[in-house]
């Protein structure tokens, strides 16, 4: 709703209550649908970019849906009739209902700028479309870097990071973005109805970049529920999964790869060991094409290691993550055993880089040919529960490289034999801030060829 020229928007949580949100103002997303009018238009990647997933929602089921795209510079278009369609209904005791739709494009040509649209036809035959998108393919034929963005815990409100990522969105610098779980504050609030906000505020960024998401615990009502049904495009199915909550994906020269850490918090034993068999057999296939795609990206909600120690997400909870219950079956014992080479999440809503590290100790603070993994925090995008304050009485752990309390996010280029990250703060008046960090992680031909031998150290 709009009060003087300002969009409105309602607080998750308990204590709901409304204010004027200053993220919002330029939104036109906030306004009343035709029940089969397409919205919340969101896109991810088939493996290697060769094609893209589009999912969108109506109010209403409509007779058929049609994905239509061309390259911004040709004439000719191409239309995708075979869609998918399924009603998604809200646990909550309203049981509202949206129906949820989903398209894959054909083969795409390489480095090219699409443009593309959804149209639905309604009962009555009418048709609706969707606002027109742009989007680019990577170049699959050249070594040349690319760029993504990684960032997390994004809300509806104080999404302080919201309107640069809209800008940063058109500026096609960016092939996806990664985000590490917990969006929207929460999807399932008000019988679902914040889910469908949220969807609809990051849409000229989630339509505009394709995205790769990973769950958070705010996505943990009714079983993931909201997750698995909004994010249903993303590559799980060509990654043998059950479900969104885990996927992997090849790109250029790396091979991402998305993996839940809530199993550890919100699953049974059996849906742990699940996620690590799977987890296991991805990397024992990224690692024998490692000279193909040499870096290996894990993206997951929960840190494994973070520097506010008084708190139970830096003790108990990230212990829980890297070891198991028993030692056996943690997280970074495969991320070891496999030589990943960086671990990307949030929850904590601030940003943090660790050293290389290993069981709870520093290996070295030089990235070049790094024998172990390192892990950058990056979930300070904003959202209504606001920065995670660092605790200034406790001692710094060793493995720390750097920390920085305020709004921002982090930008990834990869090539070869380089990843470049760059953190940057966003000023709170939404607008693009200070570097705060720049890591160069480095590693040769040789050490890749190292990195394909299978550490038996932690097995
Ligand atoms: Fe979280």
């Amino acid at each position: 709703m709009m009060v003087n020229n300002k969009t409105v928007v309602c607080y998750g949580g308990p204590q709901t209550y409304t204010s004027v949100d200053r993220y919002n103002e330029a939104g036109t997303w906030n306004r009343t649908y035709h029940e089969a009018h397409p919205q919340q238009l969101h896109i991810s990647w088939v493996s290697d970019g060769k094609a893209f997933t589009v999912q969108f929602s109506t109010i209403k089921p409509v007779q058929r849906s049609h994905l239509m795209y061309w390259s911004y510079d040709g004439i000719e278009q191409e239309q995708v009739n075979e869609s998918e369609e399924w009603e998604f209904i809200d646990g909550g005791a309203a049981k509202s209902s949206r129906y949820m739709h989903t398209l894959v494009s054909n083969r795409l040509d390489s480095a090219t700028i699409y443009e593309y649209k959804v149209v639905t036809v309604d009962a009555e035959g009418k048709l609706h479309s969707s606002d027109i998108y742009q989007m680019h393919t990577p170049d699959l034929l050249s070594s040349s870097p690319f760029k993504f963005l990684a960032t997390g815990d994004i809300g509806v409100v104080n999404a302080v990071s919201m309107p640069l990522f809209k800008q940063l969105a058109k500026s096609h610098d960016y092939d996806f973005v990664a985000i590490m779980g917990d969006q929207g504050y929460d999807l399932a609030d008000f019988d679902g109805k914040k889910g469908d906000e949220y969807m609809n505020f990051a849409q000229d960024l989630y339509a505009n970049v394709p995205i790769l998401t990973t769950a958070g615990n705010h996505e943990s009502a009714y079983n993931f529920s909201h997750y698995k049904n909004r994010f249903d495009l993303l590559p799980y199915k060509q990654s043998n999964f059950a479900d969104a909550m885990q996927y992997s994906i090849n790109y250029k020269t790396l091979h991402l790869i998305s993996f839940s850490t809530e199993a550890f918090f919100y699953g049974s034993d059996d849906q742990i060991k699940t996620a690590l068999n799977w987890l296991e057999q991805d990397l024992i296939k990224a690692t024998r094409n490692r000279s193909l795609r040499p870096w290996i990206i894990v993206i997951g909600h929960r840190p494994l290691y973070c520097s506010i120690l008084s708190n139970v997400d830096c003790k108990e909870n990230a212990e829980r993550l890297r070891f198991g219950f028993d030692g056996k079956f943690g997280l970074e014992t495969l991320l070891t055993k496999y030589n990943v080479d960086l671990y990307l999440c949030g929850h904590k809503h601030n940003y943090e880089r660790t050293f290389p590290v290993r069981n709870n100790t520093i290996v070295t603070k030089s990235y070049h040919n790094a024998p172990s993994f390192f892990q950058v925090i990056t979930g300070n995008a904003g959202n209504y529960e606001g920065p995670d304050q660092f605790d200034m009485t406790v001692e710094l752990p060793d493995w720390l490289g750097n920390r920085f309390q305020g709004y921002g996010f982090s930008s990834i280029q990869l090539s070869a034999h380089h990843l470049d990250l760059h953190h940057y703060e966003t000023n709170i008046d939404g607008s693009l801030g200070l570097l705060k960090d720049h890591v160069r992680v480095s590693k040769t031909t040789s050490h890749v060829n190292k990195q394909k031998i299978i550490s038996s150290l932690s097995s």
